[in-house]
């Protein structure tokens, strides 16, 4: 077995959905077999964002729930919050040095966040990619497992790691990302041309992983089809490609056997099928998110903390050394 390590994080603002299990959380679980995992719950990133404290902290556990609900094994792989770890903070100061002002404004999240959270846009929002890199780089990372939207944060990281090894002397580890070649970027059901996005003004916009089934036959009932009447994929059919795409990730099967299924049959047809299906999905997983009790899952969270202090601490003592920080 390969000691490599993996790190991956997501934001715990509430809405986790079907995106992010299938372009990020999906591939996690096939390759906790093959690295050391540590999966981090991001909630400095969250705070870019204007966040009410009792629900951040509602939804930082909530999001630890998923995780294992998803099936994480935290016995296998390191599960913990971001802030109980302030190496990371302190990391991303160092790096936060060597990011130059135009690698950061390049940044689409930060553009894009700029224009949807015009009455704030932080100086956090701007070096939240340096807050990333800091993540990924304290853990002496290989594999960044994340959907296509965060590959330029990767990349990010990448340079400053080359940067700070070129300076300072071999310290990182150079990490890739790891995208998956189907899922990488889901949709919005309301709008397939943007992708599935938890900041959607509609919440019809995306399924959430917390969606009754109800919910979510609404929301699929009312998911914007192409024209034509044929369930099938192609570049000029993007809502029948999106939801193909979620339809043959969720069956573990190609999307020419999801078009195959529905030869003959209208987007009608193909919709009930598709409700059903992501149904089949959820609802084991909303049962195993509310049999999990606070206190299980705390206990988890301050288990994962130690593990990775005890990484981030040897790493931040050898920064400190090549820096020159006593
Ligand atoms: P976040 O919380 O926005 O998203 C979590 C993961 O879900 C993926 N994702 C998607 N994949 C496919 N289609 C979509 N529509 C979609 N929307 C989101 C994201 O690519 C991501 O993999 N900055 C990160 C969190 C982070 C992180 C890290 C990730 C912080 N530090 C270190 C990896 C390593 C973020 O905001 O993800």
């Amino acid at each position: 077995m390969s000691t490599s390590r993996l790190f991956s994080g997501i934001q715990p603002s509430g809405i986790i959905h079907l995106g992010n299990y299938l372009g990020a959380i999906k591939q996690w679980l096939e390759l906790t077999k093959k690295y050391d995992s540590i999966f981090c719950i991001v909630d400095l990133h969250a705070l870019t964002v204007r966040q009410k404290s009792a629900e951040l902290r509602k939804n930082t556990i909530e999001l630890a729930k998923i995780y294992l609900a998803l099936g994480l094994d935290p016995q296998k792989s390191t599960i913990f919050i971001q802030s109980q770890v302030s190496e990371h903070t302190e990391l991303a100061w160092i790096l936060n040095t060597l990011a130059k002002l135009p690698e950061l404004e390049r940044m689409t999240q930060f553009k894009d966040k700029s224009i949807a959270h015009k009455e704030n846009i932080n100086a956090g929002l701007f070096t939240y990619p340096v807050l990333m890199a800091a993540d990924i780089l304290l853990y002496d990372t290989a594999a960044v497992p994340v959907g296509e939207d965060q590959k330029q944060h990767v990349e990010l990281a990448r340079t400053l790691a080359r940067r700070f090894n070129e300076y300072f002397g071999e310290t990182f580890v150079i990490p890739e990302s790891l995208i998956q070649k189907q899922g990488a970027r889901i949709m919005g059901l309301d709008d397939p041309l943007k992708k599935m996005s938890k900041s959607a003004v509609s919440s019809f916009n995306f399924i959430a992983l917390t969606d009754d089934a109800k919910t979510v036959e609404k929301k699929i009932a009312r998911a914007v089809t192409d024209s034509g009447r044929e369930v099938v994929s192609g570049s000029d059919k993007p809502a029948l490609t999106n939801l193909l795409t979620i339809h043959s990730l969720l069956k573990n099967q190609t999307i020419a056997q999801s078009e195959k299924e529905f030869v003959g049959q209208g987007y009608a047809d193909f919709k009930k099928a598709l409700s059903l299906e992501i149904n089949k999905f959820l609802q084991p997983i909303q049962k195993k998110i509310s049999a999990t009790d606070d206190k299980t899952v705390l206990k988890i969270l301050f288990d994962g903390q130690s593990r990775a202090k005890k990484l981030a601490e040897k790493k931040m003592k050898e920064v400190k050394e090549k820096v020159g920080l006593i």
